[in-house]
C-alpha cells in the first residue's frame, strides 16, 4: 500500500475504535447512574467538620455569633443544635451590654500586657449603642441624591469649614441634591481635649450639619462611628440614593462623583460599593504600627476592604450593611470591619482608580487638570481643599 492510503486506513481504524469505546463507556456510565440512584446514601449524622474553639478572642466571639445566627442549626427543628452543643458554644454572655465586660481580662491570654487602647476596646467590644447628643432629624426630609458623611473630630473646626466651602457644599451640585453631615463622638478630657462643647453648640446651630454621639472619639472607636452612622442612616436618611463616607482630610471631587453616579446602569447602581480596595491584607504584627493587632485578638486574613479615607456606596447597600452588622463582632479597624460586613453579605468592594488614598505623584499635585477625573485624594489640608475646588470650578480651566 502507498503511504497516504495506509495512513488513512490507520486513521479510520483508530476513529472507529475510539467511537466504539465511547459508546461502550457512555452506556456503562448511564447504567451505573441508574444503579447508584437507587441507593442514594442519606447522611444519618452531621457530616460537617466539628468546630473547635479559636484561641484568638475576636475569632472565638465570631464563631459563637455565627453559631447563634446559623439558620440551619437554629431552624424550626433544632435537631442538631440541641444534641450535644459544646459548652464553649453555649454562650449566654453574647449580648450588647454597655457595661465593661471584665470576662475579657481572663479570656484574652495576654490582656494585662496589652496597650491601653486594646484593653479599652475589649472591655466595651459588646456595646453598640451610645446616646445621641446632636441630631439633625430633618436633614434628609427631601431625600438627597448624594449624602456626604464625613468622619471628623470635635477640634477640627477648620477642616469642616473648608469642606462646607468647597467639595462638601450642600444643596444642588451638577443638578443633583447633596446633603453633608459630620460625624462626631466626644473629644473627652480623658484624652486631654479642652472643653469644646460651647463652640460645637454654636457651630451646630449655625450650620445644622453635625451629628454627635456621647462616646470617646478614638481611633479604635471608629467602628462605633460606623455602626452608629448606619443606624442613623437607616432611621433618618434611608432614601438617600448614594452615600460617600470619608475622612475630613481628603479632597473629594464631588462633581466627578455625581457624574459617575449619573452614568451607572440601574443594576450597577443598586449594589455599588467602590473605593481604594485593598486585597490580600492581614493584621500588622509590628507593635509600633498604628494598625497593630495582637495574635491573641485576631488571627486570619482580612477580606477585601475599601480604605477608610473615603468610599462610595448605594443606599441599598447601606440598608443591607445595617441589616448584617449585628452578625459581625466589632473589630477595632473600621474599614476592615466594613469589609467583614460586606463579605458576610456576599459582596465585595470594587476598586476604582479615581480613589487615591495614597495620594498622587508629587509632580502632578499642583496641576489642576490632575484632579479633574479623580474621585478622591488623600491627604489635603483645608487650604488645599479650597484651592483645588476653585481650580475645578474655574470656567477657564481647559484640560485635554
Ligand atoms: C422537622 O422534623 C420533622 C420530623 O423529623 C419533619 O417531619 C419536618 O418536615 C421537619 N420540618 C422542617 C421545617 O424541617
Ligand atoms: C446551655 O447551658 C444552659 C445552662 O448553662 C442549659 O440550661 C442549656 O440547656 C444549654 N443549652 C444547650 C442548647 O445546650
Ligand atoms: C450580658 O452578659 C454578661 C456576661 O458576660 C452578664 O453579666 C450580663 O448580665 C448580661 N447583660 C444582659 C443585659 O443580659
Ligand atoms: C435637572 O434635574 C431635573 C430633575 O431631576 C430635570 O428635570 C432637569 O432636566 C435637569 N436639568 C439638567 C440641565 O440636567
Ligand atoms: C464629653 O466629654 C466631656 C469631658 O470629658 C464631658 O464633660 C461631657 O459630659 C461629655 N459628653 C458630651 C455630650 O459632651
Ligand atoms: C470607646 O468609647 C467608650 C465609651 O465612651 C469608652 O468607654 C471606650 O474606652 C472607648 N474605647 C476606646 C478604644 O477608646
Amino acid at each position: 500500500m502507498h503511504g497516504p492510503r495506509r495512513k488513512l486506513k490507520v486513521f479510520v481504524m483508530t476513529m472507529m475504535t475510539l467511537f466504539i469505546f465511547i459508546v461502550v463507556e457512555v452506556s456503562r456510565s448511564t447504567g451505573q447512574d441508574k444503579n447508584s440512584r437507587s441507593k442514594v446514601r442519606v447522611p444519618t449524622k452531621p457530616f460537617w467538620r466539628k468546630q473547635t474553639p479559636h484561641d484568638a478572642y475576636w475569632n472565638l466571639q465570631q464563631q459563637k455569633l455565627d453559631h447563634q445566627n446559623n439558620p440551619i442549626l437554629n431552624g424550626p427543628n433544632m435537631t442538631f443544635s440541641n444534641s450535644r452543643l459544646p459548652e464553649w458554644l453555649n454562650e449566654t454572655s453574647l449580648n450588647n451590654s454597655c457595661e465593661p465586660d471584665f470576662i475579657v481580662t481572663t479570656q484574652v491570654k495576654d490582656f494585662s500586657s496589652l496597650p491601653d487602647r486594646f484593653k479599652d476596646f475589649l472591655l466595651y467590644m459588646r456595646c453598640r449603642s451610645y446616646p445621641m447628643v446632636v441630631d439633625q432629624p430633618e436633614i434628609c426630609k427631601d431625600p438627597p441624591f448624594l449624602l456626604l458623611a464625613i468622619k471628623s473630630l470635635a477640634p477640627h473646626f477648620d477642616r469642616r469649614q473648608a469642606i462646607r466651602e468647597s467639595w462638601g457644599r450642600a444643596g444642588l451640585m451638577a443638578n443633583k441634591t447633596v446633603v453633608t453631615i459630620f460625624l462626631l463622638g466626644n473629644a473627652t478630657s480623658v484624652d486631654n481635649f479642652p472643653d469644646l462643647s460651647h463652640l460645637l453648640h454654636y457651630e451646630s446651630s449655625r450650620y445644622g450639619d453635625l451629628l454627635q454621639w456621647d462616646y470617646r472619639d478614638s481611633f479604635f472607636n471608629l467602628t462605633i462611628k460606623e455602626v452608629l452612622f448606619l443606624e442613623w442612616v437607616n432611621t433618618r436618611c434611608s432614601e438617600a440614593s448614594f452615600i460617600f463616607k470619608g475622612d475630613d482630610d481628603v479632597f473629594v471631587n464631588t462633581l466627578h462623583i455625581i457624574n459617575y453616579l449619573k452614568g451607572l446602569s440601574p443594576a450597577k447602581a443598586q449594589d455599588l460599593f467602590v473605593g481604594d480596595v485593598i486585597t490580600n491584607a492581614g493584621p500588622h504584627r509590628d507593635k509600633k504600627v498604628k494598625y497593630y493587632i495582637p495574635e491573641s485578638m485576631f488571627v486570619g486574613s482580612y477580606p477585601p476592604y475599601a480604605g477608610g479615607g473615603g468610599y462610595l456606596y448605594s443606599g441599598h447597600v447601606a440598608k443591607r450593611l445595617h441589616g448584617i452588622m449585628g452578625q459581625v463582632v466589632l473589630y477595632p479597624i473600621d474599614d476592615v470591619y466594613t469589609g467583614m460586613c460586606l463579605r458576610k453579605l456576599g459582596l465585595a468592594p470594587e476598586k476604582h482608580k479615581g480613589f487615591r488614598t495614597f495620594n498622587i505623584e508629587e509632580k502632578f499635585r499642583n496641576n489642576p487638570c490632575a484632579y479633574k477625573s479623580l474621585m478622591l485624594v488623600h491627604p489635603r489640608t483645608p487650604q488645599d481643599m479650597i484651592k483645588i475646588w476653585a481650580w475645578l470650578n474655574d470656567p477657564a480651566l481647559n484640560c485635554q
